[in-house]
């Protein structure tokens, strides 16, 4: 039996007790306090896709971790039926839970939608869409902050020699990849884990 845990405090969510905690426990992102009954069915069934995509994963091998990605902007980033790139503020939405795959040594990793299937890819110009097919567009490369974010540029396409970010503005839509700077609060993100098994020290 999976037992899911921890607080869901938006508001504190960024309070330097909570970060701290989310490092020191490796806490899990989706939580049940104050939820209701449907919401909880809602995230029971984001798991069983969960499940089912795990265990594909564990064929194929690899070093895969579920998790939400939630934005400095206060958004946690979907993929949809679509390949569209958004934020959702509902963090039982089922677009949000995310596969996130190490694919190459140095922090290369892409990152799939487990209900869409849609992997997140960013073009030669700098513009995110989901892709049902993997390919090196798809790789993007972890960049751990200072200030305990991480962010995520293209590791295919620069522009002028700069990096290309994913990133989620103010309105909880992607930029394009141009306008995007390592700096910005846009690009910065927190994985949060999902399952309880999984906060062991990665
Ligand atoms: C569970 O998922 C199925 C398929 O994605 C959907 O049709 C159904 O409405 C969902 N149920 C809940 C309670 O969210
Ligand atoms: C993206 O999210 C915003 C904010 O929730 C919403 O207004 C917009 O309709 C969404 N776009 C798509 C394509 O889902
Ligand atoms: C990049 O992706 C965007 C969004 O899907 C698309 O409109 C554009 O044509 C693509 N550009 C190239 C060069 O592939």
């Amino acid at each position: 039996m999976r037992k899911w845990r921890l607080t869901w405090n938006l508001p504190n969510l960024l309070s330097g007790l909570y970060v701290h905690m989310l490092f020191l426990l490796g806490s899990v992102c989706v939580t049940f306090s104050d939820r209701s009954p449907e919401q909880m069915a809602a995230i029971m069934n984001c798991s069983k896709h969960e499940r089912h995509t795990r265990n594909y994963d564990y064929m194929e091998g690899g070093d895969v971790r579920i998790r939400q990605l939630f934005s400095r902007t206060q958004w946690f980033l979907t993929i949809d039926d679509f390949g569209n790139i958004n934020g959702t503020q509902d963090p039982t939405n089922c677009y949000s839970i995310l596969e996130i795959r190490t694919v190459s040594e140095g922090g290369i990793l892409a990152i799939k939608g487990i209900k869409s299937q849609y992997y997140i890819s960013m073009n030669r110009t700098g513009q995110l869409q989901g892709k049902k097919i993997y390919n090196d567009n798809c790789n993007f490369k972890e960049v751990f902050l200072e200030n305990y974010f991480n962010a995520y540029s293209s590791a295919k396409w620069t522009r002028n020699g700069k990096e290309m970010f994913i990133t989620l503005s103010q309105k909880g839509r992607p930029l394009r990849g141009r306008k995007t700077r390592r700096e910005h609060i846009a690009s910065h993100f927190i994985p949060m884990k999902c399952r309880e098994e999984e906060r062991r020290v990665d």
